[in-house]
């Protein structure tokens, strides 16, 4: 945490080119909202943190749970216009405001340190870059001796102003009692007829107050998002960085490419990702572990040596050691695998806990149930837990073999060692070690003849 530091974070902009009914900054990277990743950024360099909104100022408060506070602009007059609104909850004899800007969602704690290391309560220090495609940004402007004097916005630069490749990011540090005097001395006579904030290095600069800089450590971390195009572009970029460091972490991706995280995950060693997988929220791996190509996961916890096959999809549940899983198996929350345990292809599991080595092989529903060890589950088998108003449990206990094609209506229960025979409709308890057998009596009728059709 930093003294004596408040953050200002812009994001009054309606984001038109987005063309969509969702404020911008709400648009997600890495699957969380853009403002989200900012505001997390700022609060950990202080809990002072202003975030100027336009007129979705309440769907954000709602969707962004985070501790800042809120403030409106209610006319986008520009981004010194936009800090003007923060001015009063910041202090106008001591500290600095660090500006930031709520379409920037890749800026990290570590460049921003370097912002703040920089600064003193008599110097103004900008965020730059130096950039082969500089069309659009804001442009650095040295005096001969070098020094920052001003910036130049790109409607107003003239061609030889366009040519230089030092660009503004849009992010500085300004001593307080400084931002309260040039905010006020800003004027909107330029192309856009806004009151500009780069404004302020200029007055900076005729006032004699060091101007200082550092440059950005990868040019990504300072992107905005302007329309769809640059979103996927950032998302790629920054994809492409979290697998990066995964990787110097051991991970092995056989495409970082075609890996996507949006959320967290954590893994033990020897783990093996393969193409085209999805993490969503908090994830835990444990050693040996493989995710087959195309899969989806959300919060789960696979432990070690299970193996989750292609085109799998996997929520909120629990995969303990050595469990064999799809290849297309869904396990939807609150489902639990005991070590050893095997689910197959087409087999859909929620709130069931399945016992150490039994096995669900092939095309069936287990919810809401309980399944002992050594279990067999055939082909076909549904569990009739919901009779359209409430849902029932199922119990099925150890070493039973449950034959192919079997409805369980629930509340069941299979005792210990039972066989089912297949294709059975089982509505009562079916005892221990005996078997049970719940299906009509199959008949042949000898003197039957197929009808035939009459002959014209
Ligand atoms: C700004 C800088 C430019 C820099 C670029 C970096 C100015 C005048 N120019 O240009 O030098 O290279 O960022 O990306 O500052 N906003 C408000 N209220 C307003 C206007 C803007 O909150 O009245 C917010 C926007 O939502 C956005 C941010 O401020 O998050 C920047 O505004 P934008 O219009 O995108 O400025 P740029 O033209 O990109
Ligand atoms: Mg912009």
């Amino acid at each position: 945490m930093v003294d004596d530091l408040s953050v200002v974070i812009l994001a009054a902009g309606q984001g038109l080119r987005m063309r969509s009914d969702l404020p911008k900054v709400l648009h997600t990277l890495g699957g969380k909202p853009m403002l989200s990743r900012v505001i997390e950024t700022a609060l950990s360099l202080t809990q002072d943190v202003q975030v100027v909104v336009g007129h979705a100022k309440e769907q954000l408060q709602r969707q962004i749970d985070l501790p800042v506070r809120w403030i409106e602009q209610a006319e986008q007059l520009g981004t010194a216009h936009a800090v003007k609104m923060a001015l009063p909850y910041i202090s106008d004899y001591k500290g600095k405001t660090l500006i930031l800007y709520g379409d920037i969602p890749c800026i990290d704690t570590s460049n921003l340190t370097a912002l703040v290391e920089k600064g003193n309560k008599e110097s103004l220090v900008l965020l730059t870059d130096i950039s082969d495609m500089p069309t659009g940004y804001g442009r650095i402007i040295r005096d001969l001796a070098g020094k920052i004097a001003r910036i130049v916005e790109e409607k107003d630069a003239s061609k030889e102003e366009k040519q230089i490749k030092e660009i503004n990011t849009g992010i500085y540090l300004v001593p307080n009692p400084y931002l309260h005097l040039w905010l006020k001395n800003i004027k909107n006579h330029n192309a856009q007829g806004e009151y500009y904030l780069t404004d302020i290095i200029q007055l900076a600069y005729e006032a004699g107050v060091c101007i200082e800089s550092v440059q950005v450590s990868h040019s990504y971390l300072t992107m905005g998002v302007n329309n769809s195009i640059q979103l996927a572009k950032l998302e790629r970029l920054f994809q492409q960085q979290q697998a990066e460091q995964l990787m110097q972490k051991g991970l092995t991706l056989r495409d970082p490419s075609r890996f996507d995280l949006r959320g967290t995950i954590c893994f033990g060693k020897d783990v093996v990702v393969d193409v085209n997988v999805v993490f969503e929220g908090k994830n835990v791996l444990g050693n040996q572990v493989t995710i087959g190509a195309n899969c989806v996961l959300k919060d789960v916890t696979i432990r070690d040596g299970a193996t989750i096959y292609p085109f799998s999809h996997l929520e909120d549940c629990v995969v303990n050691e050595d469990v064999k899983v799809g290849p297309y198996a869904r396990l939807r929350p609150k489902a639990t695998l005991a070590r050893g345990s095997q689910v197959g292809n087409f087999v859909e599991i929620k709130s069931a806990q399945i016992g150490q080595k039994s096995k669900v092989n092939h095309l069936s529903y287990i919810g809401d149930t309980t399944v002992g060890e050594n279990t067999n589950i055939g082909a076909g088998t549904v569990t009739c837990n919901y009779n359209g108003v409430t849902k029932y449990r199922t119990t099925i206990g150890a070493d039973c073999f449950i034959g192919s094609g079997t409805m369980l209506v629930a509340p069941v229960t299979v005792g210990d060692g039972a066989t089912v025979a297949a294709g059975s409709t089982i509505t009562k308890s079916c005892p221990e070690k005996q078997l049970t057998i719940a299906r009509s009596k199959q008949v042949s009728l000898s003197g039957w003849h197929r009808p035939k059709k009459e002959e014209k």
